[in-house]
This record gives C-alpha cells, sequence and structure tokens, in this order.
C-alpha cells in the first residue's frame, strides 16, 4: 500500500487504537442495559460518582408536613442545587417545570396514611405511568420486620420486574418500623434483601457503629436518608461519617428543608458529598452563605 494511503488509514481510522470498553462508573451497576444506566446516571454525578438527592416525598402518608405546606413556593427554589428530586407523581405533575433537567425519583408505594399501619403499602403508580413522565427511578418502602413485611417485599419485586422491562432503576427504601432496633446490623439485613431482590439502588438511615459493615455488604449503591431535623453541624458530620463509611449519596429531606437557610444547608451539603469537605468546614461555608443572604 502507498504511503499516503496508510496515513489516511491511520489518521481517519485509527487502526492502531482499539476501541475502549468503559466500565461503568457505579457500583455493581456495570450488567444493566445502556437505558438503566443513563438513568442512574442522572442520579449520580458520574465524575464524583455520588449523589445529593433532595427528599420531599413525605406527603404521600404524611400530608402538608412541616416545610413541605407548599412545595411550590419552598422546594422549587432549592431544585437547582439538587442532583435528584425524590418526590411522589402528583408533585411532579402539578408543581415541578416539565423543562427540570434534574434526576427525578418518583415514589410508587404507598397506601395507609400516619393514622394506619405503615407497613401496609401497595403499588402506586404502573411503569407505564412512570415512563411517561420520563423519570430516573422508582422508589418503593420495604418494612423489613414489619407487619405487612412479604406484601412490601413483594411490591419490590414487582417493580424490579416491570422496570427492568423497560430499564427503570428501583430504589429501596428501609423503613424502620418503632419496634426495630436502629443497628448496623437492622441496617445490613434490609438493604441487603432490597439489593438481593433486585434493587439497583438502597436507602438507609445511618447509624454511627460499623456503618461499613452495611455498605460493605450491600452489592449496589447506598443513600442515607436524613432522618429527623438536626442541628446543621451534626447533620452534615452524619452525612460526612456516612459517607466516609462508604455511601455513596444522600436523600435528604427534613435537615434541609427545616433549616432557617435551606438552600445554603442544600450547597453546604453538596460540599461534603461531591467534595469530602469536613463537616466544620461545610458548617462555616453553611453560616457564610447563610449571612451572605441576610
Ligand atoms: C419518607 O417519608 C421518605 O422516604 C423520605 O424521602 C425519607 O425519609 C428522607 O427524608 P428525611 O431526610 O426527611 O428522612
Amino acid at each position: 500500500m502507498p504511503e499516503a494511503d496508510v496515513s489516511i488509514k491511520e489518521k481517519s481510522y485509527f487502526t492502531d487504537i482499539p476501541q475502549q470498553n468503559e466500565l461503568f462508573f457505579l457500583k455493581g451497576s456495570n450488567n444493566y442495559d445502556w437505558g438503566m444506566k443513563n438513568r442512574l446516571a442522572r442520579i449520580f454525578n458520574p465524575e464524583s460518582g455520588k449523589t445529593v438527592m433532595l427528599a420531599f416525598d413525605h406527603g404521600y402518608f404524611q400530608g402538608p408536613t412541616t416545610g413541605l405546606e407548599r412545595v411550590d413556593i419552598s422546594i422549587l427554589p432549592l431544585a437547582p442545587s439538587a442532583d435528584a428530586l425524590m418526590l411522589t407523581r402528583g408533585i411532579l405533575r402539578s408543581i415541578i417545570p416539565a423543562s427540570t433537567a434534574k434526576g427525578v425519583v418518583m415514589r410508587a408505594s404507598g397506601g395507609p396514611s400516619i393514622l394506619k399501619e405503615l407497613s401496609n403499602e401497595n403499588i402506586a403508580v404502573d411503569m407505564e405511568d412512570a415512563l411517561r413522565m420520563n423519570v430516573s427511578a422508582v422508589a418503593v418502602q420495604v418494612f423489613i420486620g414489619g407487619e405487612f413485611e412479604t406484601q412490601s417485599v413483594h411490591n419490590l419485586t414487582r417493580l424490579v420486574d416491570a422496570g427492568m422491562k423497560v430499564g427503570m432503576p428501583v430504589l429501596g427504601v428501609t423503613a424502620v418500623g418503632k419496634d426495630m432496633a436502629r443497628d448496623a446490623k437492622y441496617m445490613g439485613l434490609a438493604s441487603r434483601i432490597c439489593a438481593e431482590l433486585g434493587a439497583a439502588f438502597v436507602k438507609t438511615y445511618y447509624v454511627p457503629e460499623d456503618f461499613d459493615t452495611v455498605t460493605a455488604a450491600c452489592p449496589v449503591p447506598i443513600v442515607i436518608a436524613g432522618g429527623k431535623k438536626l442541628p446543621e453541624l451534626e447533620a452534615l458530620t452524619m452525612a460526612a461519617n456516612a459517607i466516609q463509611a462508604g455511601a455513596l449519596g444522600v436523600d435528604m429531606g427534613r435537615n434541609i428543608v427545616q433549616s432557617d437557610a435551606p438552600v445554603a444547608m442544600l450547597q453546604a451539603v453538596r460540599k461534603v458529598v461531591h467534595e469530602g469537605m469536613k463537616p466544620r468546614i461545610a458548617f462555616e461555608y453553611f453560616e457564610s452563605l447563610k449571612n451572605e443572604k441576610k
């Protein structure tokens, strides 16, 4: 072959460079199809491998709870600072602008209110409607040890089956009943069950002792719920400790929406989760943003 042809061939076809087969960045997620991975990459930032989800789905059993009375006024301004929004389809359709580019994790189980037995949930969203709304994942509450444990696990597996057909990840949310011990043994049990049964990622509560055993034994990413409102420094410390122990993000609600300065708090949580900022420094950052606003 003439020399000129060889160089054109190399320039245009790069025949000497083999095509790369990239591994997907997220723990345990390499064997999914493209659509499922793409959805997960709308929730977890591919650069840091982590996520800050803003949870405001509480109304599905609590109604207009503190901080969430007016989602349009109090929550919408926070959306730009979150990686993903965790909400119900009612709020998505009625309040969230369809122009949003954020990942959406949609609550897909429900039934009982705070006045009844909470574990008695059923699937509350059809997969077709989740697809119609172009969400990035659906979330289902799993009540390990609860009265309706099997029913809630069945809700998870049915959603996983439906999700697998269309590339929709399922978030298994471990609900901790009043009688359950809030320790690593329980969180590890509940998280592992969700992952074994097909959840693409799991939300659980952080516990100070041995949380690294919970994340290590769960083959898919774990994000932590925020839980009851804490002073900001404590909430930032909890987020930092969880990340340090192997969590790949937070799904925080009350610790953000009930803060005096929700946007500043969300920005500080981002620093901890995505940049590994120390909690004390992140708290100073929170204070400075809060004071700037005054
Ligand atoms: C419970 O209502 C939902 O699963 C919430 O999304 C979850 O509890 C996270 O919210 P918070 O940080 O307020 O606990």
